[in-house]
């Protein structure tokens, strides 16, 4: 894909609000679910990672640090128009060089069982039994970063 930015934005940047709309579209109203519902103000101290192609937001993801030096991988986007190009991979290997530079020993994530194959191409591994979120089956999984020289 050419003409592809990575940007990293907060929730304070008048971007967020697109970014909502993103994942309302992609993954709150194929289920019937409104996002503007949802209590989001936890998402203030997240890392929010966002491509863009010619000024069109495409793909999100929200990397939220926890208490045990690991960071949370979630709310994962791509708009419909562009999956299967590259995209997801991008920002999922961005926000890992990020959790790297914030010094985290890995990245934990639920995923829908319907894309659990994307994030085992990208070294993620299943920790755990199935469960129910957002009313769809999803798994846990886990991978460990490299440690970085401080
Ligand atoms: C799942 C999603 C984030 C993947 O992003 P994407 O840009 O479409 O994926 P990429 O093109 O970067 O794919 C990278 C690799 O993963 C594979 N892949 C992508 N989606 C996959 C899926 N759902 N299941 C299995 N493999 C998948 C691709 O074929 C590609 O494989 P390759 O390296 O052999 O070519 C995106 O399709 C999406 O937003 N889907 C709808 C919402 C969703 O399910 N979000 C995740 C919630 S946990």
């Amino acid at each position: 894909m050419t003409g592809l930015e990575i940007k990293c934005i907060t929730t304070n940047d008048a971007a967020y609000q697109e970014v909502l709309r993103l994942r309302h579209t992609v993954l709150r109203a194929p289920l019937g679910m409104d996002i503007y519902t949802e209590d989001l103000h936890h998402e203030v101290n997240d890392c929010i990672l966002t491509a863009w192609q010619r000024q069109q937001l495409i793909g999100c993801v929200l990397l939220k640090p926890l208490a045990d030096n690991t960071m949370k991988l979630r709310a994962m986007a791509v708009h419909p128009s562009v999956q299967g190009q590259g995209v997801g991979r991008l920002l999922v290997l961005q926000a890992e060089r990020e959790a790297i530079a914030q010094h985290a020993k890995g990245i934990v994530l639920h995923a829908r069982v319907s894309a659990k194959g994307f994030y085992e191409k990208l070294g993620y591994e299943i920790i755990g039994e199935p469960f129910a979120e957002v009313t769809l089956p999803h798994v846990k999984m886990r991978k460990q970063l490299p440690t970085q020289e401080r």
